[in-house]
């Protein structure tokens, strides 16, 4: 049996037919899973990518003009007794969202970890300094600790990737959602991967279109989707719930403060449809969105689209103007989200990756050099589309330590040792004794499960002052 004329007269109009190559010598099952991979493909939308990011070969930043760009009003760190009386209120006022249930957390799961060298989800790397606490697992008793402390069960929403999915599951299963009460994973949705010369879509197999996760920004459409077997949405779900408000963040910085009463309270304060947390750029090519008004308009501009001239633009004082570099952590209200997936608007950036595909003569072939576009969208993109908006200074130390790489800067050693210098803090403020070598960090391993201490405050209540730590400790 030939394929679909009407489908054959599709793909031949958008330049595509190749992916009908292996037709006659599929089986009926893998011709129908390849039609449907075909179907969910919106080819005149991939056109238009082609057309942008292959043959144009530029960047979706490239065309933003130095002249148009300004840097953004921060709420910066606090520095006066007032400005610390206002941070308390807006604390306070944070406070009372959690309590009220109307605060949930999406934490963005989908990557590859690729760069970290790290074969399953991310969320799954061992990180806790002496208790080797995964990734997930010290996100998830922050949630847990919060909701006590609250009196009421945060959810959590992770969003996976198909490649992940099933993993992350089977991870969260075995270890009993680390005491989560309210937990459901969403599954990212996905784009055709193109040959960087040609922009023909390539083949994984010879049933399969090669399919890349949509990049973090697919986020929105993913809340957005129904559940599986006829389940609402995750956003559905938190309407009928009287879940407003959402902390976003992403999988790979254990520092993150998760729900922070005081970030939210700033974000309803402003009366914000997002909300973004940055922190002061120390280098011009630090790899950090980085927050500014184009135009007039807030956006982020990614590292990688930031011209050498705007990301080293320093002021009459030496410091840079661009200063505000984004921890992409953010609080989104759910009806800007439903506004935004009803008009469908967040752009598509391209990547340029090795893809594994199939080649002429039917061979899976590893290219040695990247071959391929991927097409991502990206959440930060929302910002330009909000009406309103807070952008809040939060400091590195205290916030700020993603694991990216295998070794090297942000990597499992400088993360161990930024975790046991945050938490030999804790215990110092508590009056505890830490050692520390003589560059000032902490000597060994320090660690505290969040069940035991969410903050310093915390800690204090626990532990007796003059307690003298003299080798590696974990609370819990
Ligand atoms: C990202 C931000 C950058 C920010 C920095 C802070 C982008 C493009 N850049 O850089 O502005 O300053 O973090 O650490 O985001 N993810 C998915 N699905 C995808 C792709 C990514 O869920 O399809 C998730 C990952 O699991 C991860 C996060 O998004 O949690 C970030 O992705 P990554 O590609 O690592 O971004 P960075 O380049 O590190």
């Amino acid at each position: 049996m030939s394929a679909d004329p009407a489908l054959l007269e599709r793909l031949n109009r958008h330049g595509q037919s190749h992916l009908l190559r292996y037709w006659d010598e599929l089986e009926a099952p893998a011709r129908a899973g390849l039609v449907a991979e075909i179907e969910a493909i919106d080819l005149d939308q991939l056109d238009s990518l082609i057309a942008q990011h292959v043959r144009g070969e530029e960047g979706a930043g490239a065309e933003i003009a130095a002249a148009d760009v300004e840097p953004i009003e921060v709420t910066r760190m606090p520095e006066t007794d007032g400005q610390r009386a206002l941070r308390r209120r807006s604390a306070s006022l944070g406070a009372d969202m959690l309590a009220a249930g109307e605060v949930g957390v999406v934490l963005v799961a989908g990557g590859s970890g690729t760069r970290l060298g790290f074969e399953g989800p991310k969320g799954t790397f061992p990180i806790g300094p002496v208790s080797s606490a995964s990734l997930f697992q010290i996100h998830a008793e922050k949630i847990v600790a919060l909701s006590r402390r609250h009196g009421r069960a945060i959810p959590l929403y992770i969003m996976t990737s198909p490649e992940n999915h099933q993993a992350t599951g089977e991870f969260l299963e075995q270890n009993a959602q680390f005491g989560l009460e309210r937990v459901r994973l969403f599954p990212q949705g996905r784009m055709p991967v193109v040959d960087r010369a040609t922009g023909k879509i390539l083949l994984a197999a010879r049933d399969h279109v090669a399919l890349a996760p949509d990049g973090h920004g697919g986020v929105l459409a993913a809340l957005a989707a129904a559940g599986p077997a006829g389940a609402p949405s995750c956003l559905e779900e938190m309407r009928q719930q009287g879940v407003n408000t959402l902390f976003y963040f992403q999988v790979d910085n254990p520092l993150v403060r998760i729900a922070d009463p005081t970030f939210l309270g700033l974000h309803r304060e402003a009366a914000a449809e997002m909300s973004f947390k940055v922190i002061e750029r120390v280098a011009p090519d630090e790899k950090l969105g980085v927050l500014v008004r184009v135009n007039g308009r807030p956006r982020v501009i990614e590292y990688s689209d930031l011209t050498p001239e705007l990301a080293a633009w320093r002021s009459g004082s030496g410091t840079l103007e661009l200063w505000a570099g984004s921890i992409a952590v953010h609080i989104l209200e759910r009806s800007f989200i439903e506004r935004l997936v009803g008009e469908a608007r967040l752009p598509f950036h391209r990547a340029i990756k090795k893809t594994p595909y199939l080649d002429e003569s039917g061979q899976v072939t590893r290219p040695p050099e990247p071959n391929s576009v991927k097409f991502e969208q990206f959440v930060f993109d929302a910002l330009p589309h909000s009406e309103r908006w807070a952008v809040v200074e939060t400091d590195r130390a205290g916030e700020f330590e993603p694991l990216k790489n295998a070794v090297g800067p942000e990597s499992p050693a400088t993360v161990h040792q930024r975790m046991s210098d945050q938490f030999g803090e804790w215990l110092e403020q508590a009056g505890a004794i830490v050692p520390r070598r003589p560059d000032g960090a902490v000597a060994f391993g320090v660690e505290i499960s969040p069940l035991f201490a969410l903050d310093a405050a915390e800690l204090r209540t626990k532990i007796e002052p003059g307690l003298v730590v003299e080798r590696p400790v974990y609370l819990r």
